[in-house]
């Protein structure tokens, strides 16, 4: 690594910062996925509603939507290996207030995740997953 890093140009260095940024949001997404998904199985009466577990799920969350919009604040993370369309960058300030909307409705849902009241969860929930599907419509490749 660092021999690599050593001799190479500054070309390679920014391709580098640009690979190590769409690995890092994809990753983020992962635990998105991880904590979000049992949170929708117990919304949808698949598996039993645990109210401890899900605060703890929400909570996570929340904290995890503050993660992305970083990753894809560097230079030329546009492309490589990645399902992030240009219009992300095109259309800079869209994006990031779904990243914010996103933020805003997870925090939602850890608070009323507290209540330990399935039904006002629901649409609580339901709100976050709307954010999900609208910027991946807009800004994500299948
Ligand atoms: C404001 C935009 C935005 C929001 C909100 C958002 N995503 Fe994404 N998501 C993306 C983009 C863009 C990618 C593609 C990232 C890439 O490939 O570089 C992505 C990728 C993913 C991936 C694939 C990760 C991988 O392994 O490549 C998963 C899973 C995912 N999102 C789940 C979610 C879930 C679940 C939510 C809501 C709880 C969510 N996302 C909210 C924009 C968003």
């Amino acid at each position: 690594m660092l021999g690599a890093a050593l001799s190479t140009s500054a070309g390679v260095v920014l391709a580098d910062a640009a690979q190590d940024a769409i690995e890092y949001r994809r990753a983020v997404f992962q635990l998105v996925k991880w904590n979000f998904a049992p949170m929708g199985d117990m919304v949808k009466g698949k598996t039993e509603f645990d109210a401890e577990r899900f605060e703890v799920l929400a909570q996570r969350l929340a904290a995890l939507s503050e993660m992305p919009l970083e990753g894809f604040s560097v230079e030329g993370s546009d492309k490589g290996d990645t399902k992030a369309r240009a219009e992300i960058w095109s259309q800079w300030d869209d994006f990031a207030a779904g990243m914010q909307q996103f933020e805003k409705n997870a925090q939602e849902l850890a608070s009323v995740a507290s209540s330990g009241d399935l039904e006002q969860i629901k649409p609580a929930f339901a709100a976050v997953g709307k954010t999900c599907k609208g910027c991946h419509d807009n800004f994500k490749d299948k």
